[in-house]
């Protein structure tokens, strides 16, 4: 994906996104609305996450999803907003739980302001979030991004639980990904469908294709971690080693190379050591497996979508190809 959200907005509006630009300014103001008032500390970290940016991905697919071209509603930027305000504040928590000092090219919270300001960052975003999503009276709304925000929960804490385990099978760390990050993929979805009361099958269909794409942008972040550079993902190369998170370029090499199986990953500590195990994962050449995997949670995405109007099914897989384009 491209690190300048407006590239993919407007690629996406060549397709017939118009519209989506508009309400995705709107969702920026009301974030930084929403953040900025919570005092000298909270609302300056809260204020800063929002401001460092990202590719604002999710709510584009919450803006897609609702229908091509979009129409800006209350509802929509609402929905918008909310999606990324959660995705923000699990951010700022992972990079506690992760231990991690860059993000979206800039400091993260816990490197700048500690561990007990990241930790009320993160809870701020998460109440504005929701309490801003049901002042607009969407309970099936509420509902979903709660599911999602249970599974990000559950799935961060199932990654702490197999950090370092070098045992760690494909099966749970698709599980793991599922959780983290798909289910959020599949709120922002839903929650574009819900904003205009779309029939119950098209918010099924969006609600599975949201979580294949989501999948496989997990699968993909997790080779990027492996290839960087810093530049171009605004996050250290390796950081998934440091911390003892045990990805699938990770598990499918040490199936392969002997070296890597007798891995000893506790003792990977400094950035250098990092480096060269990353190097090492590369040369087994199982990213392309990794990729190949992850072009085919996209495919399976896409079949999700023929029960949705043409001009809908051409943005939705304009998007899930923009997934994958960030790794060219
Ligand atoms: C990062 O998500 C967390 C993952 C689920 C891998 P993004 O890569 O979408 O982060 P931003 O919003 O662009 O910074
Ligand atoms: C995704 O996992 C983070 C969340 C879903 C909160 P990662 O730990 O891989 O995300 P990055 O790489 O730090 O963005
Ligand atoms: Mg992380
Ligand atoms: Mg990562």
């Amino acid at each position: 994906m491209s690190a300048d959200p407006a590239v993919v907005v407007g690629r996406v509006t060549e397709s017939g996104g118009d519209g989506a630009a508009s309400v995705l300014a709107a969702a920026e103001t009301r974030m930084l609305a929403l953040t900025a008032q919570f005092g000298p500390t909270l609302g300056r970290h809260g204020a800063e996450t929002i401001r460092a940016g990202g590719k604002r991905l999710r709510p584009l697919l919450v803006c897609l999803a609702s229908g091509v071209p979009v129409r800006e509603s209350d509802a929509l930027v609402r929905a918008a907003c909310a999606v990324e305000l959660i995705h923000s504040a699990t951010l700022v928590h992972d990079d506690v739980l992760d231990g991690a000092d860059l993000r979206r090219g800039r400091p993260t919270v816990v490197s700048s302001g500690g561990r007990l300001a990241a930790t009320a960052t993160g809870d701020l975003l998460f109440s504005r979030a929701f309490a801003d999503l049901a002042a607009g009276g969407s309970v099936a709304a509420v509902r979903s991004l709660a599911d999602a925000a249970r599974a990000l929960a559950a799935g961060e804490l199932l990654q702490r639980a197999d950090a370092w385990d070098l045992t760690v099978t494909v099966e749970r760390y698709l599980e793991r990904c599922r959780l983290k990050t798909a289910k959020l993929f599949r709120a922002a979805c839903e929650l574009g469908g819900l904003a205009v009361d779309a029939r119950a099958d098209r918010i099924a269909a969006l609600g599975l294709f949201g979580e294949s794409i989501g999948l496989a942008f997990q699968l993909f972040d997790d080779v990027l971690d492996v290839t960087g550079p810093p530049e171009r993902t605004g996050k250290p190369r390796g950081a998934d080693l440091l911390d003892g998170t045990v990805t699938l370029p990770l598990i499918l090499a040490r199936e392969r190379a002997g070296g890597l199986g007798e891995l000893d990953l506790r003792g990977v500590s400094t950035a250098e050591a990092a480096a060269r195990v990353c190097d090492e994962i590369i040369a087994t050449g199982v990213l392309d497996a990794v990729r190949t995997d992850a072009l085919g949670l996209v495919r399976t995405a896409k079949a999700q979508l023929p029960v949705l109007p043409r001009a809908q099914r051409d943005a939705l897989e304009l998007v899930a190809d923009q997934v994958v384009e960030r790794y060219r």
